[in-house]
């Protein structure tokens, strides 16, 4: 570790370069877990910044790493690679008539494999990753065996309310990772996200479009509240109307059920529309501390 940059420098270099707000902690675990060659395993809700962190420790240790969402119809073939049709039938099976895919090249180059939303991927391709990152080995058929090189690492990021019903492979899978786990930020740091995406410069919008948000995760009818990217839309849409938004509290309702209200899931059996609970958030944050 002698001549290593100090954590706290690399921290800084990260947030600097990728416009995160906050996250140390997690940045640390991300650059500690790099360094000591594991696989990286980003776990939490809807918004809470998986993708963003994800991209920025790729992008970090490997600018030419190798970026695959995962989809119901991710198969193995997209992970290793195909065959050229008429490559294939001029130069037969050999190197030139092959494409590879992300894990083989990500495998070749020893460079990151950054795997968005794993948990989608079907169990077949989990289960080659399996071997790839155990053995660091992987058959291409009728071509190769590839030996990972040095440095060689995956990150892969999954929204655990996504699946209900986790299968054993997914299990084995997060067996081979390190896990780091992102909850939502302070109140502070959400005003600071919203500053960062929106370029507002109004403290008391990014202040009440936050508390709104947050408002939306303890509140009793609502059974999955809205991340960050609700805040966003909010300030975003306010900002831009172009009257003054603090003569018109109407408008602040409005607007916040327009930004909220696909972001979040009412308790069912209750007896108020999803319209109706983002109303009455937004009433209650915006009279108690904005409007007068
Ligand atoms: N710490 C942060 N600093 C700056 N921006 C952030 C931060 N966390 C989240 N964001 C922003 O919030 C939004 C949601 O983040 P992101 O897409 O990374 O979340 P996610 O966990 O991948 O979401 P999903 O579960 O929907 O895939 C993005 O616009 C992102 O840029
Ligand atoms: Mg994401």
């Amino acid at each position: 570790m002698a001549n290593k940059k100090p954590l706290a420098e690399a921290v800084k270099a990260i947030q600097a370069a990728f416009r995160i707000v906050g996250r140390v902690k997690e940045l640390q675990m991300l650059v500690l877990a790099h360094e000591a060659g594991k696989n990286i395993l980003l776990e939490g809700e809807i918004g809470t910044g998986k993708t963003t962190l994800a991209r920025a420790i790729a992008q970090h240790f490997d600018k030419n790493f190798h970026r695959v969402e995962g989809t119901e119809d991710l198969y193995s073939t997209a992970l290793i690679g195909t065959w050229q049709p008429p490559l294939l039938i001029q130069k037969g099976y050999t190197e030139e008539a092959f494409e590879y895919g992300p894990l083989a090249r990500a495998m070749i180059d020893g460079g990151c494999l950054f795997l968005n939303e794993i948990n989608r991927a079907p169990e077949s391709s989990q289960n080659l990753l399996l071997t790839a990152l155990d053995e660091g080995v992987l058959d291409v058929p009728n071509l190769k065996r590839i030996n990972a090189t040095r440095g060689f690492f995956t990150i892969a990021t999954r929204n655990p309310a996504s699946h209900i019903g986790v299968s054993v492979l997914g299990e084995a899978l997060k067996d081979r990772f390190v896990w780091i786990k992102l909850d939502y930020q302070t109140e502070e740091e959400e005003r600071g996200i919203v500053k960062v995406h929106t370029g507002c410069t109004d403290d008391a919008m990014v202040s009440a479009a936050v508390r709104i948000t947050r408002a939306t995760r303890k509140n009793r009818d609502i059974r999955r509240g809205s991340s960050i990217r609700g805040a966003i839309d909010l300030v975003a849409m306010l900002a831009s109307t172009g009257v003054d938004p603090w003569a018109d509290q109407q408008l602040w309702i409005d607007v916040a059920i327009a930004a909220l209200v696909s972001k979040i899931d009412v308790e069912e059996g209750i007896d108020k529309s999803p319209e109706e609970v983002i109303a009455l958030i937004a009433q209650a944050v915006l009279t108690k501390d904005f409007f007068r």
